[in-house]
């Protein structure tokens, strides 16, 4: 019985002291190390190897991110248990980057970096936080974190899932039909979701056009929920004001993609957030645990929605 890890090595290095200590019995091969494909029970990756089928005992795919859109789940045979990471340093670092992002276009930080190099000194009315309404697309683990640490600003919140839930002080809304109604009150619009084929393209041409006027977008999903040039257009035309995105597609853009220059977007390198090297490492062996008693496990993915 062996654990096999095939994602970023220097986790993977952290993962194997952590596991060498918690599971001393329990072999740990970093890929592409050798080792014997029949032992592997577990396997935690980014991307895992093409051919599953090699590991003939394999009992738990472990996603080592929060989103398993990268795995092609169509090559994961249908009875494999496949988990998403859920991890506390995952968690507070998207909700550090989204209340950076809403405060930053809540107080046109953009523009003002700009002013600076344009040596500009101007001041502009200040929005309050009362009146930026942010809705949040994508009701879990992630989109309620955010939404707790936005509350203490005094924003405005409500948000939107495919299911209905319920969370203290923010406006929740389900379902295609509600989506209107919740895109009509979002000064400031996140979106968390998990890339399917039900939320590809989601943020398009038709979707700005339910947004206040001028209201702004934050995408910390996946590049792919993204209609770029819509996206672009949309700001040319004033409908949106500013864009903030952490993701894209490709990644990175192309030289010649012209989301690297627009005035109003602001891009990072996937950065809001990554999974913790202990965190990481702990919320597994919780589940192997789980495993072990057979319990259901933490974050496991439900193949007919896709996340
Ligand atoms: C990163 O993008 C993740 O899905 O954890």
């Amino acid at each position: 019985m062996a654990f096999l890890y095939k994602a970023e090595p220097v986790r993977g290095e952290a993962w194997r002291r952590i596991f060498a200590d918690r599971r001393p019995g329990l072999p740990f091969h970093i890929w592409p190390e050798p080792h014997d494909p029949a032992a592997i029970r577990y396997l935690a990756a980014w991307i895992p190897p093409e051919d599953l089928t090699v590991y003939p005992n394999l009992e738990v795919l472990f996603c080592v991110a929060a989103g398993v859109d990268q795995l092609d789940l169509s090559r994961v045979p249908l009875d494999l248990p496949v988990v998403r990471m859920i991890e506390p340093e995952l968690i507070s670092g998207m909700a550090e980057y989204v209340c950076w992002a809403v405060l930053s276009l809540q107080r046109e930080m953009q523009r003002y970096l700009q002013d600076q190099r344009d040596r500009r000194w101007e001041a502009r009315p200040m929005r309050a936080a009362a009146d930026t309404r942010v809705g949040v697309m994508g009701l879990g683990n992630l989109g309620r974190a955010v939404l707790a640490r936005l509350a203490p600003f005094g924003y405005p919140l409500s948000g939107w899932s495919r299911s209905r839930q319920e969370i203290p002080g923010v406006t929740c809304h389900a379902g295609a039909g509600e989506l209107p109604a919740f895109l009509a009150n979002c000064d400031v619009l996140v979106c968390l979701l998990p890339l399917t084929d039900a939320t590809r393209g989601i943020l398009d041409a038709r979707l700005f056009a339910q947004l206040p006027m001028g209201a702004a977008l934050v995408n910390v999903g996946r590049g792919g929920h993204l209609v770029a040039p819509d996206l672009l257009a949309a700001l040319d035309a004033g409908r949106l004001s500013a864009a903030i995105l952490d993701v894209t597609d490709p990644e990175p853009p192309a030289p010649d993609d012209p989301l690297w220059s627009h005035p109003r977007v602001w891009l990072t390198p996937h950065i809001a957030s990554a999974t913790g090297h202990r965190g990481g490492a702990e919320a597994v062996l919780a589940n192997l645990d789980r495993h072990d008693r057979a319990l259901p496990l933490t974050g496991l993915v439900d193949r007919t929605r896709g996340y």
